[in-house]
């Protein structure tokens, strides 16, 4: 593995949460399944394809077999996810995909290697944006494309009643998760635009999307794996195990109205973000 910069990030994903990504792989993808077609629209046949922050890798897989002949890249700072990745891709044979663990941030692309860069919600946490997506932009040829999803206000889809259930039980956050770094860092598209102008980036768009996924068999189920989500397990962790059982009551009632025969869906609200690197 490469230089890091993003430190608090590779402890993160190489910790707690990104064990829980690891052991929920199936559900995560559930989760954000609904996001994948938005962003392999940009994926073309004989394309190099990067998927930064790749994580489980199951864009990065889907995005190889769209690209036929074309291979793709997948970048994460986590072992345990990484791990699943190639795991996964060697048991459905997807062969034209690699996988590397560093920092997307400063990581030495090939200089123009890549026709297209994608990215599910996973770059909203570089410490220095304008300094990670300069580095993408020079990973890319000339008018190459970049799509990607960021999380968009929570409150603008169901998740934002879900948590506002919960939130009645916990002490404040310390931030609104907004700052650089944060996973509602790319929330404001005049942020986004910003970002993306000062690495060198052209024709950027923001549209807000809305995909529906599905996060459990019923609503108790939804509410566990929700409990056990690396910021509200964050918020949990100090508290006493009966504050931890309100929120969980709590979350299942939220999540109740969604519940159907095939499980609790909900709507997430997310950012389709797509630029174009200059000819
Ligand atoms: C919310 S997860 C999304 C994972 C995956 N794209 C998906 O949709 O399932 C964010 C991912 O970004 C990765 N990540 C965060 N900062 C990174 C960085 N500086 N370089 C590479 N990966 C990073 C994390 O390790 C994590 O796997």
């Amino acid at each position: 593995m490469g230089t890091i910069v993003n430190e608090h990030q590779e402890q993160a994903w190489n910790g707690y949460e990104g064990r829980h990504w690891a052991a929920h792989q199936a559900r995560y993808d559930a989760i954000n399944i609904g996001f994948n077609e938005l962003l392999l629209a940009a994926v073309r046949p004989g394309d190099r394809v990067l998927d930064i922050g790749c994580g489980n890798g199951q864009l990065t897989r889907l995005a190889a077999r769209r690209s036929g002949t074309g291979h793709a890249f997948g970048i994460d700072l986590s072992a345990p996810m990484l791990e699943r990745a190639r795991a996964s891709a060697a048991d459905e044979g997807v062969d034209n995909v690699d996988f590397v663990r560093a920092d997307a941030q400063v990581h030495p692309f090939p200089a123009a290697g890549f026709h297209v860069a994608l990215s599910r919600f996973g770059v909203m946490f570089f410490a220095d944006p304008v300094a990670a997506f300069a580095n993408v932009r020079r990973a890319l040829r000339p008018g190459g494309r970049l799509a990607f999803v960021c999380l968009d206000d929570v409150r603008r889809g169901d998740l934002g009643a879900v948590f506002g259930s919960a939130a009645a039980h916990l002490p404040p956050p310390a931030t609104d998760g907004t700052a650089a770094g944060e996973p509602l860092s790319f929330a404001d598209p005049d942020v986004v635009r910003g970002v993306l102008a000062d690495a060198g980036f052209v024709d950027v768009a923001c549209a807000p999307r809305q995909a529906v996924g599905r996060w459990g068999r019923d609503a108790a189920d939804a509410a566990d794996f929700l409990a056990g989500w690396g910021p509200i397990q964050h918020q949990l962790g100090p508290l006493e195990p009966a504050v931890t059982e309100r929120v969980r009551a709590a979350l299942a009632e939220a999540m109740r109205p969604h519940e159907g025969p095939d499980g609790v869906h909900l709507r997430n609200a997310a950012w389709l973000v797509t630029a174009r690197c200059p000819d």
